[in-house]
């Protein structure tokens, strides 16, 4: 028996990175998994289904700055599994940015990260909020950085965005907890993640350096955030609300 058996969640940004190992995770504890992505997931959701039955999981393909793609994406899932307990705003700009001093950021950068990173999170509570207040139940699991913490040179509008995902999650947490709803922050650490991998020019200087500020003198693995998110999508975390976890190795202390 999984953790999460019956459970219907969306994560966006599934296909790929982290979040490829976070609808991988989700699955193996019984839960069905919708991959909302920009980047196309039918490999994996055809790999879920194949390893955990028929129907387990499915891709959809979507912009999450778009509010049409958006409302698309959700009214699909609820056809589709009448239902969505959990959803992992896990969809941002983030590996593709490179290191770029504030005053040399463009205002259309700047505008698109803020965009797909803080205006796509608020879209998927906009429109899957009314189906959990609905069912009277639901989870939403904001991801956010340590970086929002500590601050990180050249990365003004990614550290911003993430920040912002921590007062979103205190302000959800407000409106949606009487409503039954759960809403809190993961916030990982630098993540060797594929995407980390391929993009990034610095990760060795980068890796050292984070490694030194840890008190788990490791690399973080996407494998590393599985505990903390199943535990924020089930039932043992009901009375946990507006919370950050930052899964960091201890570099970060909330
Ligand atoms: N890897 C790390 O070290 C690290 C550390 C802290 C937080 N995070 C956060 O974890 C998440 C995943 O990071 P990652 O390392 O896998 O990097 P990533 O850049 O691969 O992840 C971004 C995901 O979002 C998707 N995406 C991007 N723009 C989109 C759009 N407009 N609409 C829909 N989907 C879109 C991408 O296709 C990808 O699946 C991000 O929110 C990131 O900020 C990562």
């Amino acid at each position: 028996m999984g953790r999460l058996d019956g459970r219907v969640i969306i994560v966006t940004g599934g296909a790929k990175g982290i979040g490829k190992v976070y609808s991988e995770g989700l699955a193996n504890e019984g839960a069905t998994v919708a991959i909302a992505d920009i980047v196309d997931g039918a490999g994996l959701a055809e790999e879920i289904c194949v390893a955990h039955g028929a129907g387990r999981a499915v891709a959809m393909a979507f912009d999450v700055s778009s509010e049409t793609d958006v409302k698309r994406v959700v009214g699909d899932v609820m056809k589709r599994y009448g239902r969505i307990d959990v959803l992992v705003n896990n969809a941002a700009m983030f590996s593709t940015l490179q290191p770029t001093e504030p005053w040399d950021i463009d205002v259309e950068l700047w505008d698109r990260v803020m965009a797909v990173n803080v205006r796509g999170p608020f879209l998927m509570v906009k429109h899957v909020a009314p189906a959990m207040i609905k069912a009277g139940y639901g989870k939403i699991i904001n991801i956010a950085s340590g970086t929002a913490y500590r601050g990180i040179p050249h990365m003004a509008h990614y550290v911003t965005s993430k920040g912002a995902m921590i007062g979103f999650t205190r302000a959800l947490a407000r409106d949606l907890g009487p409503r039954g709803i759960r809403v809190n922050t993961l916030a990982p650490g630098l993540i060797m993640s594929d995407s980390i991998l391929a993009n990034t020019e610095h990760i060795e200087e980068m890796r050292d350096a984070v490694i030194a500020a840890r008190s788990i003198k490791r690399d973080g693995l996407p494998e590393d955030l599985i505990g903390a998110l199943v535990f924020l999508s089930g039932a043992e975390s009901d009375f946990v609300a507006g919370q950050t976890l930052a899964v960091c190795g201890g570099t970060t202390t909330t």
